[in-house]
């Protein structure tokens, strides 16, 4: 694992931990029934009653643990010690049966076999891996042929916008297109405690293009069902969104832009 990685490795070990109390996360109210997976998901992905579900990047497993209250037999990976070992721990608590795999998703062949009916994942994933070819090569080793891959994420045209300005406007910041060297970004705060403080102090993100995104998969011989793009997104992601219902929307005089993305992929008998 390179420098940056292990960098980000650290960040989010220190974020397990604050994220596990927050209540963007609610863990009581997780263990007590309620479920954190998205009706976007639920709709699009479908039933996953007696599937097999890889979830890669599965932080510290409530949406993997949601798809096995829906009958799915899930393995969640995720490079971060202390998630994997917070899943399982929540895992045993609640009685169910999901596998917690610790690897970085690229070298993730060499530590996991078997292939699935579902490959999920979702969120936040993308901008931590430093090339996405790599991805869709691991995406494609782990499904079953006619085996379904689905993403829900955070659009690469929205990752371009200042994150930070409170001014409602959509300022181009950030390169849309890849290049090998990671973007450096200090961190402090979180989705889901905005004013946390790290240890950590730099992270390391990668644009990926929606394009880059798509050819990824569809070089493994995946076949696109559907791209759908959102003008909303799960949470805060400009200071100046406002929250309508469960989602965050860009204020009247901007113009709409895509926030989120979700896309569906079949693998070929
Ligand atoms: C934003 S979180 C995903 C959130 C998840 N959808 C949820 O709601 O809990 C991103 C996750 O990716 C993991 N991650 C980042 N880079 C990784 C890598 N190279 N391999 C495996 N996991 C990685 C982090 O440890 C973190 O748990």
């Amino acid at each position: 694992m390179d420098k940056y990685r292990r960098a980000n490795q650290n960040l989010w070990n220190e974020k397990t931990a604050i994220h596990a109390k927050s209540d963007f996360y609610d863990v009581e109210a997780f263990k007590a029934g309620k479920s954190r997976l998205n009706h976007i998901e639920l709709e699009e992905l479908g039933d996953v009653n007696g599937k097999s579900l890889l979830h890669l990047q599965c932080h510290f497993g409530l949406d993997s643990m949601g798809w096995a209250r829906l009958g799915a037999r899930v393995t969640g990976v995720d490079f971060s010690d202390k998630s994997i070992a917070l899943a399982r721990e929540l895992n045993t608590e609640l009685g169910l049966d999901c596998e917690f795999v610790l690897s970085d998703i690229m070298e993730l062949p060499d530590k996991l076999s078997g292939q699935f009916d579902i490959v999920f994942t979702s969120y936040g994933v993308l901008v931590w891996l430093p090339e996405i070819k790599r991805w869709g090569e691991v995406v494609g080793h782990f499904l079953k042929p006619g085996g379904t891959f689905y993403i829900v994420e955070y659009h690469p045209s929205a990752m371009v916008f200042d994150m930070e300005s409170k001014k409602p406007e959509l300022r181009a910041t950030y390169p849309y297109f890849h290049s090998t060297e990671p973007l450096l970004f200090h961190a402090g705060g979180s989705y889901a405690e905005p004013d946390a403080t790290f240890e950590q102090a730099e992270q390391f993100e990668w644009s990926h293009s929606m394009g880059d995104i798509m050819n990824a998969l569809i070089d493994q011989g995946l076949h696109i069902e559907f791209l759908h793009e959102y003008a909303y997104c799960d949470w805060q992601m400009f200071p100046f969104l406002e929250k309508r219902g469960d989602y965050y929307h860009l204020p009247e005089g901007l113009p709409k832009v895509p926030l989120m993305f979700s896309l569906k992929a079949t693998k070929h008998e």
